[in-house]
């Protein structure tokens, strides 16, 4: 059986272990630690760190390819694998755009797709100075490490931008800022390409952040012009095809509207492997993300991806403030014996608050209801209670 080795640990190597039986492929993985999340599934765990070039030599050896579950692997080391002769897919030209969100936005803006203003900060100055340029609309990011909201911040005022970049900037932390943009709604369009240049652009989906967090995801998205699906999806496969993206590619996307009313899009940041944007894919579509981010790495011919079900939503189960006493199989039950074709998905993590434990699957046939579902579906999960009871 071809070996893929996955760097990384998380619930996205999780699932694509999952495919990886189904296709007979052997996943191998690099993990912190025995008991993370894709670790606990796995026969073949190399116990190590990712920042480690001789861990990551220990974890690609006799692989047919090497692959991630997150962005964050040294580009320097992933050269030094490619001189090696290691297959490295994506390969780090393409991943230093999902690294690093000035890289990104800076080479976005080069290939035409729609960005929001934006600078460098490496000053204090400087961000008073995009402070005053975009009237205080500012949106300040660290250039990298940031997840789930974790290194973005909306300073109230220019005192308050002044003080945090001051903090941020004596840490150590390489910062850029942007317009805050004013959302309609934010959006994922998803599109895997395989090193020999086969593309496959999935529906666009409708996504919703509570707190930075992503907790939902609608497909195909409500509402959305033909023109404007078709537009998307286009910039998705541009970008995947000029970045020379390869695996699955997740673009997040802000909607908003223009002076003239109409539905306008930027780009907010890119993520290079399966994304939580795509966990409907499970269970409302031919083929799932995690499926196709391994047919696309191995070179394979990618899959359909027409829908199964006229909606699919996904809904996060985040831990909630204290863990019920009621154990995890009765709540799966509970929820079974009200939703039926709810499908649950957990990721073998402890309680925590806040914490993304898994998330639940729903289709049917009218957006809101299902909506409605999938969001009690999850809740109860996490809290052994309906919502409005
Ligand atoms: N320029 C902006 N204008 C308005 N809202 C924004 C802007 N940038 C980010 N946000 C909000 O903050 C959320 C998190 O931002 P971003 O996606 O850059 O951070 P992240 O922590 O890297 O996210 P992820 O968890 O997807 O890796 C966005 O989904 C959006 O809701
Ligand atoms: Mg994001």
């Amino acid at each position: 059986m071809p070996v893929i080795a996955v760097i990384g640990d998380g619930q996205l190597a999780r699932m694509m272990h999952t495919e990886a039986i189904e296709l007979g492929l052997s996943l191998r993985v690099l993990a912190g630690s025995q008991d993370a999340s894709a670790a606990q599934v796995t026969k073949d765990v190399l116990i190590g760190d990712y920042t480690s070039l001789d861990d990551l030599h220990r974890a690609v050896e006799g692989a047919a390819v090497t692959t991630f579950d997150h962005e964050h692997v040294p580009t320097e080391h992933l050269r030094t694998l490619i001189a090696e002769g290691v297959n490295v897919q994506p390969g780090p030209d393409a991943l230093v755009n999902a690294q690093d969100k000035l890289v990104m936005r800076k080479r976005l803006r080069e290939l035409g797709a729609p960005v929001p203003p934006f600078a460098a900060i490496e000053t204090v100055a400087d961000a008073e100075g995009f402070w005053d340029a975009v009237d205080g609309a500012v949106c300040l990011k660290a250039r990298r490490g940031g997840y789930d909201g974790h290194g973005v911040w909306f300073p109230g005022s220019r005192e308050e931008l002044a003080e945090v970049v001051a903090t941020l900037l004596q840490a150590g932390t390489p910062l850029m800022a942007e317009k805050k943009v004013a959302l309609v709604r934010e959006l994922s369009a998803m599109v895997a390409r395989t090193p020999s240049g086969e593309t496959k652009a999935w529906p666009v989906v409708e996504s919703v952040q509570t707190d930075g967090i992503c907790t939902e995801a609608v497909a195909p998205a409500p509402g959305l012009s033909e023109d404007l699906q078709t537009q998307v999806r286009e910039l998705a496969r541009n970008i995947a095809t000029e970045l020379g993206v390869t695996g699955a590619l997740a673009v997040e996307l802000f909607e908003t509207v223009d002076v003239a009313g109409q539905p306008e899009i930027y780009v907010n940041e890119l993520a290079m492997r399966p994304h939580n944007t795509g966990h409907w894919t499970q269970d409302g579509c031919v083929t799932s993300q995690f499926e196709q981010h391994l047919r696309a790495v191995m070179d394979y011919p990618l899959g359909s991806t027409e829908l199964t079900a006229p909606v699919t939503v996904m809904a996060n189960t985040l831990g909630a403030d204290e863990d019920p006493e009621m154990p995890m199989p009765q709540r799966m039950q509970e929820v079974w014996r009200r939703y039926p074709q709810a499908k649950i998905h957990l990721y073998g993590k402890g309680h925590r608050p806040g914490r993304k434990l898994g998330h639940v699957n729903l289709t049917g046939t009218d957006v809101e209801r299902t909506r409605e579902a999938a969001r009690a579906a999850a809740y109860f999960i996490v809290h052994a209670a309906w919502p409005n009871d």
